[in-house]
């Protein structure tokens, strides 16, 4: 060791002490338990097993997906070209490729976009209730987070506009809402939008649109052209079945999406996640099967939830959240029963639980193991 930095160094001190205060503040994200901890924890066979509790596609990957993932595999010994991708995604989206960017899943194009607009000394907005990346991605960057309360477990746009500060940077809007499914009509947000100043960005994360019933859903990237402030996200985590790959795409104003490049780490986006995304999002036979199995489910949960006498927010995306009452003791009976969901007790609802529409069996089964654990 050399003897001129002896005279600096304690024994007493932890370099921790040292870390930034507004990252010892985080609370860190609680993932859904994964099925094989449980197997280890409980001593339960996998195959026993139901995960209702990540807002996975119970269907697997688009196939087409998995036939250009499999073909992927002798590519990796080079880095990533997101070229083929950001054709797909500017021919789906009929937007030119300088407006897209491309993320490790969403989550990262959450954090790039608090990265490019927040900073201690600025503050961002998000909503009760909302997902949890928000405080996590605002908090990293130093800001300050302003937290509004919910309205019927939903986004109350009107406080949240109420909410702006002058060092308001950014607004978080996630429509449809995780954990609580809430959603906002189109015509809603495009007032808000309407009514914001323009240097306030706002991150409209879309990671469920594609649950969406036609009769509601609406096209958020024609606000694009009146918006220059306006990031949108979309993930191929959910409907089309790729969470463990990790990809997700924003797009936004060529010069914010510029920024948000710049801020990127360089090739985000492996090989084969680009690869199966691309041919996932040409998959319209599986995005199709996928929506239908989500609104029978639906249909069947929200069934049961009456049957069995428990309120539920009615949801829009491929999950429900329901009141449980003693949450914490009806999750740990369904664990005992090999059921895995998720308890949000983190988002400030300690007495609901979230379930992830699955496949009939498994809803089914689910249902069983709710009625025997509310004891
Ligand atoms: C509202 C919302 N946004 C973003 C994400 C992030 O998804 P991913 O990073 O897998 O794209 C999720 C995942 O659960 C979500 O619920």
């Amino acid at each position: 060791m050399s003897p001129s930095l002896s005279p600096n160094l304690s024994p007493n001190l932890s370099p921790c002490d040292q870390a930034l205060p507004y990252v010892r503040a985080i609370s860190a994200y609680q993932p859904g338990k994964p099925i094989t901890q449980l197997a280890r924890e409980m001593g339960i066979p996998v195959e026993r097993i139901v995960k209702l509790a990540s807002n996975e596609n119970p269907l697997g990957m688009s196939p087409k997906a998995k036939i250009a993932l499999e073909a992927a595999v002798s590519t990796l010994e080079r880095y990533p070209d997101d070229f083929e991708l950001k054709a797909a995604v500017a021919a789906h989206t009929g937007l030119g490729r300088e407006r897209i960017v491309l993320g490790n899943g969403s989550n990262d194009l959450l954090d790039i976009a608090a990265r490019v607009f927040l900073a201690p000394g600025r503050s961002a907005i998000f909503s009760q209730h909302a997902f949890a990346v928000y405080p996590i991605a605002s908090l990293t960057a130093g800001a300050e987070l302003i937290a509004v309360p919910a309205r019927n477990f939903g986004h109350d746009l009107d406080a949240m506009r109420a909410a702006i500060r002058p060092d308001t940077r950014l607004i978080w809007i996630a429509n449809p809402n995780n954990p609580t499914g809430t959603f906002l009509p189109f015509p809603q947000l495009e007032s808000f939008l309407r009514s914001l100043p323009r240097d306030v960005v706002v991150v409209l994360d879309e990671a469920y649109n594609e649950y969406l019933p036609a009769d509601v859903n609406g096209d958020s990237k024609d606000w694009l052209g009146e918006f220059q402030n306006l990031v949108i996200t979309r993930t191929f985590s959910k409907i089309y079945g790729l969470a463990g790959l990790r990809v997700g795409y924003a797009v936004t104003s060529e010069e914010i999406a510029d920024l948000m490049n710049r801020v990127r780490q360089p090739f985000n986006c492996n090989n084969l996640a680009l690869a199966a995304a691309t041919a996932a999002l040409d998959d319209h036979e599986f995005i199709a099967r996928s929506y239908q199995l989500n609104s029978a489910g639906m249909e069947q949960l929200v069934a049961g939830f009456r049957q069995l006498g428990f309120d539920f927010i009615p949801s829009y995306g491929n999950f429900v959240t329901f009141k449980a009452g003693d949450a914490a003791t009806v999750n740990e009976k369904l664990l005992r029963q090999g059921i895995i969901v998720r308890p949000i007790a983190g988002y400030g609802m300690p007495e609901w639980l979230r379930v992830t529409i699955g496949i009939e069996a498994d809803n089914r089964r689910f249902l069983q193991a709710l009625e025997s654990a509310r004891g």
